[in-house]
């Protein structure tokens, strides 16, 4: 089965189990509040994310047009999209634009900015790279990066040239079909490389996520930053994803922060979403003291962001507009009422939508 079929798949019961999910807990709901448009009072751009397929659904295409400013395509500019077909030259049959095109032209019709993501991750290609060994392996790899940065040279304002280098537990650096090839800060600098040949006006970011999660993961992240920029690499900026677990620690995603902005570098807060569970069996917090926690932790950090010199506010991304976009409430993982994301299915602002509005200003 491949990613695409699963992907349908997941959505479907998703579909059928939402809509009474949303009726049976809408009574429940207090009244939204009152939120301005947040590109309307953010000093810096706002971004989500979007797949192909809600460029036609008329109800987000106006929430996000009233919202952002700027998109970053949720899956359908990665691997696992444009080589869906396999890799040419290794018994593929040709890239796959289609979508990231029609992206693309969106963005462009809407005046939005369109923030590229993402040519290298350890998550994917290993199947389609499979088999190629040495300079076949290389050549494949600077091939890719040429042909998707190079098709979009021009469109994108930035790309996510590496996204998770780290691993989960955050001392070290992944081992994945690309550091086995390249070398573990090797293939990150030659993506580097090969994206700035690429697309010469492209600001080039590496991102990672748990950053201000967990501590240990942030240090090593931005040592491999610090590296790297002496190496010479052409890195232009820090994403970092932020999936924020609400049960840190007050003080510890502004601290991230801070220790980011001081290598001097832009900031990208790139796929913002604050889940209401914590994965836990027995999870006995309120919705109320989910929400206050939520509330504390999504403040503190786009004030942090916020707080930055102008030149470092690259951009502040939620990684969806309504609950139910979030790809944290698709198929097994959707619980029906987890609200990650600023608006609810309704497209009326959830209470994170004021937090962030009032953080921003
Ligand atoms: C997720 C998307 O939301 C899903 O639709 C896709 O199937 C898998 O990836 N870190 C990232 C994002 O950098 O690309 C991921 O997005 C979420 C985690």
């Amino acid at each position: 089965m491949t990613k695409i079929d699963r992907r349908a798949l997941l959505a479907a019961p998703f579909a059928l189990s939402g809509l009474t999910a949303c009726d049976r807990f809408a009574w429940a709901q207090p009244k939204p509040p009152v939120v301005p448009p947040l590109k309307s009072i953010a000093p810096f751009p706002v971004g989500t994310c979007v797949q192909s397929s809600q460029t036609t659904d008329p109800a987000w295409v106006a929430l996000a047009a009233r919202e952002v400013s700027q998109l970053t395509p949720e899956w359908e500019m990665k691997m696992e999209y444009i080589l869906a077909d396999g890799l040419p030259g290794n018994g593929g049959s040709g890239l796959r634009f289609d979508a990231p095109d029609r992206i693309a032209a969106f963005a462009q019709a809407q005046g939005m900015r369109l923030h590229g993501h993402t040519l290298i991750w350890y998550a994917q290609g290993a199947e389609a790279f499979a088999g190629l060994e040495g300079p076949r392996f290389v050549e494949a790899f600077d091939a890719y990066i040429a042909a998707v940065a190079g098709r979009y040279r021009g469109k994108v304002v930035s790309w996510d040239v590496v996204n998770e280098p780290v691993t989960d537990e955050g001392s070290s650096l992944r081992d994945c079909h690309w550091s086995q090839a390249l070398g573990q800060d090797g293939y990150i600098l030659r993506a580097f490389q090969q994206a700035r040949a690429a697309d010469p006006d492209a600001v080039l970011f590496l991102n990672d996520y748990n950053l201000e999660n967990n501590p240990t993961k942030g240090a090593t992240f931005l040592k491999l930053v610090e590296r790297l920029m002496k190496a010479g690499a052409p890195i232009g900026g820090i994403g970092s994803q932020s999936h924020l677990d609400i049960e840190i620690p007050a003080g510890q995603a502004a601290a991230f922060i801070r220790d980011a902005a001081s290598l001097g570098l832009p900031i990208h807060i790139s796929e913002l979403d604050a889940s209401l569970r914590n994965g836990s069996r027995l999870d006995l917090r309120s919705h109320a003291t989910r929400i206050e926690q939520q509330s504390a932790r999504v403040g503190e950090l786009a004030e942090a962001f916020t707080a930055l010199p102008a030149a470092q506010r690259f951009a502040f991304t939620v990684w969806g507009l309504r609950d139910t976009d979030s790809w944290l409430r698709q198929g097994e993982r959707d619980d029906g009422k987890d609200q990650p994301l600023p608006f609810n299915a309704a497209g009326q602002p959830n209470p994170m939508a004021a937090v962030l509005a009032r953080a921003f200003a």
